[in-house]
């Protein structure tokens, strides 16, 4: 296989930065995510998530860490098969030296921790970008139509449901429609009402199941055939995610918490390797710094998976 010619060290260097990329990441996403423990119907994680959603840096800056993410991997890969080129005859004796296990601790903390990501963008991020289904929520505010909040009083008013109530409009025009002058805009009027029957629907069902948030700015627990529904009819409302109630929902199932927190311990192993390799590689290191550096490495790997397990089990015991 000609795989292009770039110096092993090149790679080393290229893998330590993208990994030091990753390691901040890691630390904004778990802090992030103890919003999610707040007990304020998720009116704080949900406005992150808004913010993540809609502003067009962070829409940027995902896509690059994606791009970060993948080429990490590609490198490491690159690195493996390269290396194992240039030494095609395996050692008779497998190699004892530390260096040897830790690489190949490496490797396989990688591989979990990329199985784990598939499973983890099945859960959340294809929810966002629409390949996966989920639940959803819109903002109350973009629902504001005045002439379909007005179509909902009226038919709460007369006890009917607003595709009766839109019925009776019609049969109403039908019989008057000789002495009505404005018969072309009442047909308009009724037409665009039928139009948004099905978000009109969505409301109702809000209203009549307490769907909205505490502070009332959220419609929750839309389903994926509602979320097509306001982006076909209503697209300027964008439904987004409703990321807090998945994650709680998520970890009310132990198998889901237990396969969390397996992952946390295997990402603790990956980090704690990590941080020293890219302070070596980077040639950041000092033989008076090491030891300073591998705590700080442990400490780091230590912190994050700390935060990031508290919420798993926190939910699952109700706190
Ligand atoms: C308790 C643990 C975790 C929870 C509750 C969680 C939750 C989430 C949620 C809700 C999203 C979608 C956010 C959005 O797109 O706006 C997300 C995205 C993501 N998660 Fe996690 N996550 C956890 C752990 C992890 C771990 C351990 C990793 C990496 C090893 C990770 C990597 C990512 C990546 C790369 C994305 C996509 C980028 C982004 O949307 O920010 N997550 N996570």
């Amino acid at each position: 296989m000609n795989l292009p010619k770039i110096h092993s060290i090149t790679k080393k260097i290229l893998v330590a930065l993208v990994g030091a990329f990753l390691l901040v990441f890691l630390l904004f996403h778990a802090t992030a995510n103890l919003f999610v423990l707040r007990h304020d119907d998720g009116a704080w994680y949900s406005a992150f998530c808004h913010f993540m959603g809609t502003n067009y840096v962070v829409k940027i800056f995902e896509i690059v860490l994606l791009g970060v993410f993948v080429l990490h991997m590609l490198l490491t890969l690159w690195l493996v098969v390269t290396n194992r080129m240039a030494r095609p005859t395996r050692y008779h004796e497998a190699q004892k030296s530390k260096t040897h296990t830790t690489s190949k601790l490496m490797a396989w903390t990688g591989a979990l921790i990329f199985a784990f990501l598939v499973m983890h963008f099945c859960q959340f991020y294809f929810v966002k970008i629409g390949w996966v289904k989920g639940q959803y929520m819109v903002e109350t505010a973009k629902l504001q139509d005045p002439e379909m909040l007005q179509m909902l009083q009226l038919s709460q008013q007369y006890g009917l449901t607003p595709e009766e109530m839109i019925d009776e409009m019609e049969a109403q025009a039908a019989m008057y429609t000789d002495e009505n002058d404005d018969a072309e805009e009442t047909a308009q009027y009724i037409a665009s009402m039928r139009d948004k029957l099905e978000v009109m629907n969505i409301v109702q069902r809000a209203y009549e199941e307490g769907n909205f948030s505490q502070d009332q700015k959220w419609i929750r627990h839309l389903n994926y055939d509602e979320r097509q529904t306001l982006r076909r009819v209503m697209p300027e409302s964008k439904p987004e995610p409703d990321f807090y109630f998945m994650v709680r929902e998520l970890f009310h199932n132990p198998l889901m918490v237990l396969l969390y927190l397996i992952t946390f311990v295997v990402l603790f192993m990956h980090m704690r390797h990590a941080f020293p390799s890219a302070f070596q590689t980077l040639g950041l290191n000092n033989y008076k710094y090491n030891r300073a550096i591998e705590i700080c490495g442990t400490v780091y790997a230590w912190l994050i998976c700390l935060m990031f397990a508290a919420v798993p089990v926190l939910v699952y015991l109700g706190l």
